[in-house]
């Protein structure tokens, strides 16, 4: 069966003024809806139909197929980039906090890494907080790259690709940051996927079967 696009978790304009409706209408409703129907076409030829987007990235990669590969990944990246942000926001606290400061040193130093990782990745990506055995750390991936698949389990994302800021912020990819990383992160999604990194499922969060 299909993949279908996830609905976003937020009204399109609970991110405003930071990320704008026209954004994420756009970015959702025609970026992410393209990589879906491109992976869904890409599934279909590869015999993959009944599969779920995880095996479709994970087939595409053992294959070599780069399109299906890339056209998956922003797939699954997108579903995980929607539920890294939240308009509540909130702080991390409980286990992920204590591992945050281990690692870190505080939330704001991880902060000020995302951002200036951020500022510095050259042309399209993402930045991501991971955990690996329990450690943290900020990792970054190119174009269509994904950790949906590696040892460094994903708790965080944010997109670096310029759809996802230029509306609003033009070419100022640092404002857009310190925007998102000034109160729009999940901390929440990152606690449980933090607390969920062994196990590695994140149901119903990437893309639905229809
Ligand atoms: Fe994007």
């Amino acid at each position: 069966m299909p993949l279908k696009l996830i609905p976003l978790p937020y009204a399109d304009d609970a991110l405003a003024p930071a990320i704008s409706a026209e954004t994420l209408r756009t970015h959702h409703g025609k970026h992410h809806q393209g990589y879906i129907d491109k992976t869904n076409a890409a599934a279909e030829k590869l015999g993959l139909a009944d599969a779920s987007l995880e095996e479709i990235i994970a087939a595409a990669k053992t294959k070599g197929d780069k399109p299906a590969f890339d056209n998956a990944a922003q797939a699954w990246n997108h579903g995980f980039y929607w539920h890294s942000l939240s308009p509540a926001g909130g702080r991390p606290d409980g286990d992920l906090a204590a591992a945050i400061e281990r690692d870190f040193g505080s939330v704001a130093a991880l902060s000020d890494e995302l951002q200036a990782r951020g500022e510095k990745h050259f042309a399209s990506g993402w930045v991501w907080l991971a955990a690996t055995d329990g450690r943290l750390s900020v990792e970054e991936t190119h174009d269509g790259d994904t950790l949906a698949l590696g040892a460094k389990r994903p708790l965080l994302t944010i997109d670096l690709w310029e759809h996802a800021y230029y509306l609003d912020h033009k070419n100022a990819r640092a404002s857009y940051l310190k925007a998102v990383l000034g109160g729009l992160l999940d901390w929440g999604f990152a606690a449980r996927n933090f607390a969920a990194a062994e196990t590695w499922s994140y149901p119903g969060v990437t893309a639905e079967a229809v």
